[in-house]
């Protein structure tokens, strides 16, 4: 009974392979979970309600209202009630409203409303798991920070082979058994997270800035999110889906501004992580009006900026851990290190520029993750959701964790 007292969500889709979900349903139960279900409208062609409704002790719900008697099916309700939401068998095209926030049933509702962990058990044929839409819509969905349950290889319902099977339901069990058994090993903790650019005006209407997106940073806060922590986040100029509700976030623009919210916070926190990419320069000047174009060539004098992680790592209280991240195009050990001692990290992220697929923009990241004492740890190419676990993991290692 290790799901005692847990409140599952589980929606259905149209797939040929919702006939195993009766079977996860009373795995479900068996483990002691509450098991509420939704179906969407085509998963009604494949398997009833009520043999659902049966095993799982409760009502199943398929639309927006009961339409005998106009009962309401609240799906924001329905989305706050649970502790983990799984979708299992996830269809082709439920996969995609999923990933392009359509709604127009009671399940792809729901799925917008929800505040908890998303599990996502894909089914389909090889072929359609292959194409580039099916990719793109499932990575998609990672970053959002919904948990791929990858579909298993063997025989089709086609009669083809290959991988597309979803997740067989004691597989899926074991997952939920692992995601309940997880440590909220950094409850009661506060970390800041600086992230994203940051944009240094030279006029009304220009700025100096970079490529960040801020994907890491926001990584790295859901997983302290998942893990327990309170989190507060300093963010540049970044334009990705963040629940607010998740999270205190402060929006900043400059290395100034960046540098002030930071500080502020900065005495109450556990633990800070700098994966900001913070411009070391501004114009010293900023031009009240637009600058006009005229004939001669024309230079800007910049200044430097305030190094933000430099000056919160001298005042760092015993216990204090800080992480820092350095992007770095050539000899880039030797710099990451220089900067680890210099700004006094605990540990320090290291993209190399060289890497493909890692650093700015990407979903993946390969870092290697250095300690004061040398340990380092080689990420490998993974998601930037994978990338951010693995700091986690290795803050704990800190000698200073307490
Ligand atoms: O946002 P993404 O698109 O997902 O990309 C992720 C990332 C590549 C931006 C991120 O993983 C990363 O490497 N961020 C730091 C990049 C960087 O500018 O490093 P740096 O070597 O310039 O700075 C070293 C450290 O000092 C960093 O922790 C940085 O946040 C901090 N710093 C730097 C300058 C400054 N004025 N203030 C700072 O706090």
């Amino acid at each position: 009974m290790n799901l005692q007292g847990k409140r599952i969500l589980l929606g259905v889709t149209g797939s040929i392979a919702a006939y195993k979900s009766a079977h996860l349903t009373r795995l479900l139960i068996k483990s002691g979970a509450e098991v509420q279900i939704i179906m969407s409208t085509s998963a009604l062609d494949f398997i009833t309600p009520l043999t659902l409704a049966t095993l799982s002790k409760r009502p199943v719900f398929s639309d927006f209202s009961d339409k005998k008697t106009g009962e309401w099916h609240n799906h924001v309700e329905l989305g706050l009630w649970a502790d983990l939401f799984v979708v299992a068998p996830l269809s082709a095209n439920s996969l995609a409203k999923f990933a392009n926030g359509l709604c127009d049933n009671l399940l792809a509702a729901t799925y917008l409303s929800a505040r908890c962990p998303v599990m996502l058990a894909p089914a389909m044929d090889l072929d359609m798991y292959q194409h580039p839409a099916v990719r793109a819509n499932l990575k998609r969905l990672s970053s959002f920070g919904n948990t791929l349950l990858d579909a298993e290889s063997g025989e089709l319902a086609s009669g083809l082979s290959g991988q597309g099977r979803m997740m067989e339901p004691e597989h899926i069990l074991a997952q939920v058994e692992i995601f309940f058994a997880r440590k909220k090993d950094f409850q009661g903790k506060k970390v800041l997270i600086t992230l994203g650019p940051t944009q240094e005006a030279l006029d009304p209407v220009r700025f100096i800035s970079n490529h960040s997106s801020g994907k890491m940073g926001l990584a790295i806060a859901n997983a302290f999110k998942s893990r327990g922590a309170e989190v507060f986040l300093v963010a540049g100029p970044i334009a990705l889906p963040l629940n607010p509700s998740d999270f205190h976030l402060r929006n900043v623009k400059s290395a100034d501004d960046m540098y002030r919210a930071a500080q502020e916070l900065h005495p109450k926190m556990d633990f800070c992580v700098f994966a900001a990419a913070v411009a070391d320069y501004a114009p010293a000047q900023v031009a009240p009006e637009k600058i006009k174009k005229n004939d001669a060539e024309m230079s800007i004098l910049l200044k430097k900026n305030v190094d933000i992680a430099l000056e919160l790592g001298k005042v760092k209280r015993p216990g204090q851990i800080h992480v820092g991240f350095a992007l770095e195009t050539e000899n880039e050990e030797q710099h990451a290190k220089g900067k680890l001692e210099r700004k006094n990290f605990d540990l320090i992220v290291l993209n190399s520029a060289r890497d493909t697929g890692a650093g700015f923009q990407h979903d993946t990241n390969r870092v290697k993750i250095i300690h004061q004492d040398g340990r380092m740890t080689d990420s490998g190419l993974v998601l930037k959701s994978e990338v951010a676990e693995m700091i986690l993991d290795e803050i704990k290692k800190a000698p200073v964790w307490i």
